[in-house]
């Protein structure tokens, strides 16, 4: 485990992995997951790409803070932290999943200067409705008063797509498992900084850097349609979509992921 403690104003563990020395590429995990959740991400392209892979606030190693709700800007900032420790001072691809996709949003607003591309999979540009976020205010009180299972139990069934999730009992667990590891604080904070993130989509027709969008057609927590509308409105996106997957495409057909972005990468990145 990496460990960044060493500044006194900061001081909670903030947790990364790191993997070879090729184009950095900075992943960024779901809610309520952590960088496990690319474990065969990094297994499979550690070859093509130097694979940088934080656990958000809150969330797996990373210890959870008191300062709530967390913000996508709070995020962003701690991602840079990371890159800076490594000595990535110039662009790196960004490739978020869901929360990380919004997350990766955030990181183009404030640091253009350091993403030389994204990957989007399973995200959407798109801001919350009020009733989503009436939702997550509630989930944040859920997970403060009753801990983080009943938050688990309800999202586990929509993460997946509805064969993987019958047919697939360990993706299943090892999901659970991941789920369960995030403390309610790391919930409840990053509840609140989705509620708050803006809309995206302004921005979209000024991102003028290769972006590969990953989405599988039976995500049934974002809808194809935000994939493509992404797709329509960046300049230069490539949609990939994924027949039969979910929200988490990277592991229910870790394969066709990861060729889709070892081809981006070779393109648009290789020697
Ligand atoms: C995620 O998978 O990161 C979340 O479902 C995103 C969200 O709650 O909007």
């Amino acid at each position: 485990m990496n460990d960044l403690s060493e500044n006194s104003s900061n001081e909670f563990i903030l947790s990364f992995e790191d993997s070879a020395d090729r184009v950095p590429v900075l992943w960024l995990h779901g809610f309520p997951l952590n960088n496990t959740m690319w474990d065969l991400q990094v297994a499979g392209l550690s070859d093509v790409a130097r694979l940088i892979t934080p656990d958000l606030r809150g969330h797996g190693l990373t210890e959870a803070t008191s300062v709530t709700p967390y913000s996508m800007e709070l995020m962003a900032g701690d991602c840079i932290r990371i890159l800076d420790h490594l000595g990535c001072q110039g662009p790196v691809v960004v490739a978020g999943l869901s929360m990380g996709g919004y997350l990766a949003f955030e990181i183009c607003r404030r640091f253009p200067e350091r993403v030389a591309g994204l990957i989007l999979a399973a995200t959407k540009a798109t801001a919350d409705t009020e009733e989503v976020k009436l939702n997550r205010d509630n989930s944040a009180r859920i997970v403060m008063s009753d801990g983080v299972k009943p938050v688990v139990d309800g999202l586990l069934p929509k993460l997946l797509s509805p064969k993987a999730y019958e047919d697939d009992p360990d993706l299943v667990d090892f999901l659970r498992d991941m789920m369960l590891l995030t403390s309610p604080e790391g919930i409840a904070g990053a509840q609140g900084a989705m509620r708050d993130r803006p809309d995206s989509t302004p921005d979209l027709p000024d991102l003028n850097i290769p972006t590969l969008i990953i989405h599988g057609d039976e995500d049934q927590l974002i809808p194809l349609d935000e994939a493509k509308a992404m797709a329509a409105a960046l300049p230069e996106a490539e949609l990939v979509i994924i027949p039969g997957a979910g929200h988490m495409p990277n592991l229910e057909q870790p394969m066709v992921f990861n060729d889709a972005v070892r081809e981006f990468l070779e393109v648009f990145y290789g020697e």
